[in-house]
């Protein structure tokens, strides 16, 4: 099948006006799903899911009861959003990276009232193929590198790496790793070390 022709098979729901599914998406009821949103091939989103506007889900994406997506969010393909899991507004998922809802999972044991939360702020980009270990928060603008393991809570701004993830340095809201002078090469943002170690914003571009 040609792209061309495989884009073509986009369509209007009248559920969700200004969204585009690919026919082959499935949507629970009870779902909402804002305008602007393009939703691809093979994608299953389940009861009570609530999706903001200009958003993307990419392939194979599955979305779990309850969970909460905000505006203009890019999932990749292969990501599944397990119930638990919030995503604040411009959050990127990273092709394959793979969230958690249970710490201490056994097949034989029942652990529906056990799900831990897991909420990524504004901002926030998970890399490919990176596992988020359930019960933590992601800091705003927080960059997870591709393949880390998150294993607590990450400050906003942090760059994580590796496994289990820790901090190796900062960047900026545009993605930018920020040198010692806590610059912005991109916009020329600057930021400030606070007295508890986070980051912040200094002076807005
Ligand atoms: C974390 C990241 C942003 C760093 O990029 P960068 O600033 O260009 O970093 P460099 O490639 O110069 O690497 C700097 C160092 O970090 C290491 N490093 C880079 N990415 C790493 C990763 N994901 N895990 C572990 N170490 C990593 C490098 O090996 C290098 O180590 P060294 O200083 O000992 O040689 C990038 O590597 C990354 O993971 N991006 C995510 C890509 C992705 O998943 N995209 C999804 C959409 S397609």
């Amino acid at each position: 099948m040609s792209v061309a022709s495989s884009a073509s098979q986009m369509i209007s729901d009248p559920r969700f006006p200004g969204a585009k599914l690919h026919e082959s998406a499935y949507v629970d009821e009870g779902a909402s799903i804002g305008s602007g949103t393009r939703i691809w091939h093979f994608v299953h989103i389940l009861p009570d899911v609530s999706i903001g506007r200009d958003c993307v889900l990419g392939q194979n994406v599955m979305i779990g009861p309850h969970v909460s997506v905000g505006d203009n969010c890019k999932i990749q393909n292969n990501v599944a959003l397990y119930q638990g899991v919030r995503l604040e507004d411009d959050v990127f998922c990273g092709p394959s990276c793979v969230f958690t809802n249970v710490n201490n999972p056994r097949a034989f044991v029942e652990r529906k009232n056990e799900f831990r939360a897991t909420l990524v702020k504004k901002g926030a980009s998970i890399g490919a193929n990176a596992t988020i270990v359930c019960g933590h928060t992601i800091g705003a603008y927080a960059f997870i590198a591709a393949g880390a393991v998150v294993t607590s809570d990450v400050p906003d701004y942090a760059l994580m790496v590796g496994v289990p993830a820790r901090r190796k340095g900062w960047v900026s809201r545009t993605g930018e790793l920020l040198g010692p002078d806590l610059v912005c090469p991109r916009t020329g943002e600057t930021y400030r070390e606070t007295a508890g170690g986070n980051l912040e914003v200094f002076a807005a571009k």
